[in-house]
C-alpha cells in the first residue's frame, strides 16, 4: 500500500508529512520512504496552536474553527507530498494523520464516579479525506486511554519494527518538542519494549528563545545561542527537581507540564539570579540532556543493557543539545537515523503511516508495556474515502 503518514509534533513547527510503500505483517513488514517534506506552519497558524493550547488563551470558537483549518492544511500537505513524489493523491491508498495535540491529560481525573485521562488532537480528518479522496485513518490516541494507557507514546511500534535484534539493546530517542525514549533489549519480544517521555526536547529552548527575542526567532539555531554560553549550575540543580523527570513509567507529558508556565518562572528565575541569557540558553539545553540522562539512570541502566542511542527528531539539527547529550551519557555510542540511512525528521510522520496501515487491516499499533494500556487495541477512527481504490 502507499501510505502518508502526517504529523504535527508539540513544537508546532510544521506538518511533516511522509510518502511511504509498506508491505508484509508484523517483524516481516517493510516500509519504503518514498517522499518527504515539511511544511512549515506560517507564523499565524502557529500563533493559532499556541492560544489554542494553553488554558490561558483557548477560546472554544477558536478551537473549532482551527480543528478544520488544520483539516485543510493537512489535506494540503497530503497532496503536496504526493505530487513531490510524482504520483497524483488518487495513487495513494491510506492517509494516516496524527493531527496537532492541543492537549493532553494523561494523569487520572475522578469524575462522577470514573476515572478520567483524556488528550485532544485537532485537524479534521474528515476534511482531508474530502479533499484527497483517501481513506483517512486519524485520533490514534483515544482508543489506548479508552484501554487504560496514556495514549503515548505511539512511534515505539515502528521503532520495534526497525531495530529488534539479536544481538544489543538500542534506545530511539526522539528530540521532538518533548523528548521520549524506546528501549528495546537484545532478543526483544514487542512486549520487552519499554518506552515513555524523558521530558522536554526542544520545547523549553524554542519558548525561552522566542520569549526572549519576541517571537522574532523561533529556535535556537545550529544551538549558537546556547554555545555562546556557560552552564549554571545552580540554576540547572533547581530545574532537575522537576517531579515529572522523576516518576516512574509509563509516562507521557506535553506543553501543560513544559509549556509557557514552566518558561515564565525560568526566565524570572533567572533574571533574580542575574544569570546571562547566552549561559540561560546553555543552562536549558543542559537541562534537555540531563532529563534523558537522568531516565537512563533510573529507569533502564540497573536493569538493562544498553550499547547504543540512535538519536532523532529536531533536536539533531542542534549540536550543542547533540554534544551535551554525549558528554552526559558517556560512553554511550550516539548515533542518528542518518547512520541507519532514513532521515531524522521523517520517522514520527512515517510511525503514523505505519499505524494506519496496521488500523486499516484490524491490527493493534499500541505497544501496552509503553502505554501502560490493559491490552492492545485497533488504534483510531478511519474516514472513508471516495476513491474507489480506498
Ligand atoms: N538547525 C536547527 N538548530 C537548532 N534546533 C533545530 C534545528 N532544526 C530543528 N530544530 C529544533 O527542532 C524542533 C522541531 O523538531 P520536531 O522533531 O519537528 O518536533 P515536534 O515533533 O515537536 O514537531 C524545532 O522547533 C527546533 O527547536
Ligand atoms: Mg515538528
Amino acid at each position: 500500500m502507499k501510505v502518508i503518514g502526517l504529523m504535527s509534533g508539540t513544537s508546532a513547527d510544521g506538518i511533516d508529512a511522509a510518502l511511504t510503500e509498506i508491505r508484509g505483517e508484523g517483524l516481516k513488514t517493510k516500509i519504503k520512504l518514498i517522499a518527504f517534506e515539511t511544511y512549515s506552519f506560517p507564523r499565524k497558524v502557529r500563533k493559532m496552536i499556541l492560544n489554542a493550547s494553553d488554558p490561558k488563551t483557548a477560546r472554544i470558537d477558536q478551537i473549532c474553527h482551527l480543528n478544520f483549518y488544520l483539516g485543510e492544511l493537512f489535506a494540503e500537505a497530503a497532496r503536496a507530498v504526493a505530487k513531490k513524489a510524482g504520483l497524483g493523491i488518487r495513487e495513494v491508498d491510506l492517509i494516516g494523520s496524527h493531527g496537532q495535540t492541543i492537549h493532553h491529560l494523561p494523569r487520572e481525573k475522578r469524575e462522577g464516579g470514573y476515572k478520567i485521562r483524556s488528550t485532544l488532537q485537532i485537524g479534521e480528518p474528515s476534511i482531508i479525506a474530502e479533499r484527497t479522496g483517501v481513506a483517512t485513518v486519524a485520533d490514534f490516541r483515544p482508543r489506548d486511554i479508552a484501554a487504560g494507557g496514556e495514549g503515548a507514546p505511539l512511534s515505539p511500534y515502528l521503532h520495534y519494527l526497525l531495530f529488534s535484534n539479536n544481538k544489543k539493546g538500542l534506545a530511539v530517542q526522539n528530540l521532538g518538542g518533548i523528548s521520549n525514549i524506546t528501549f528495546i533489549p537484545a532478543r526483544a519480544g514487542i512486549k520487552d519494549i519499554l518506552a515513555f517521555d524523558n521530558g522536554p526536547g526542544n520545547m523549553l529552548i524554542d519558548g525561552v528563545v522566542e520569549r526572549l527575542t519576541q517571537g522574532r526567532s523561533r529556535y535556537d539555531k545550529y544551538g549558537r545561542r546556547a554555545a555562546k554560553g556557560k552552564v549554571n549550575s545552580g540554576l540547572l540543580k533547581q530545574l532537575l527537581k522537576h517531579p515529572f523527570i522523576h516518576q516512574p513509567p509509563p509516562k507521557s507529558t506535553g506543553r501543560e507540564q513544559f509549556g509557557a508556565r514552566l518558561i515564565d518562572d525560568i526566565i524570572k528565575s533567572a533574571g533574580r539570579k542575574k544569570i546571562p541569557i547566552t549561559d540561560l540558553m546553555a543552562t536549558i539545553t543542559a537541562f534537555t540532556a540531563h532529563c534523558i540522562g537522568i531516565s537512563l539512570e533510573k529507569f533502564i541502566l540497573p536493569r538493562y543493557q544498553l550499547v547504543e542511542m540512535i538519536v532523532g527528531g529536531g533536536g539533531v539539527g542542534n549540536p550543542v543539545l547533540m554534544s551535551m547529550l554525549k558528554e552526559r551519557l558517556k560512553p554511550l555510542r550516539i548515533s542518528t537515523f542518518e547512520d541507519y540511512r532514513l532521515d531524522s525528521d521523517a520517522i514520527e510522520a512515517i510511525a503514523f503511516a505505519l499505524l494506519a496501515y496496521e488500523t486499516i487491516q484490524s491490527r493493534p499499533g499500541n505497544i501496552p508495556a509503553a502505554t501502560g494500556a490493559t491490552g492492545s487495541v485497533i488504534l483510531g477512527k478511519i474516514v472513508p474515502g471516495t476513491n474507489p481504490n480506498c
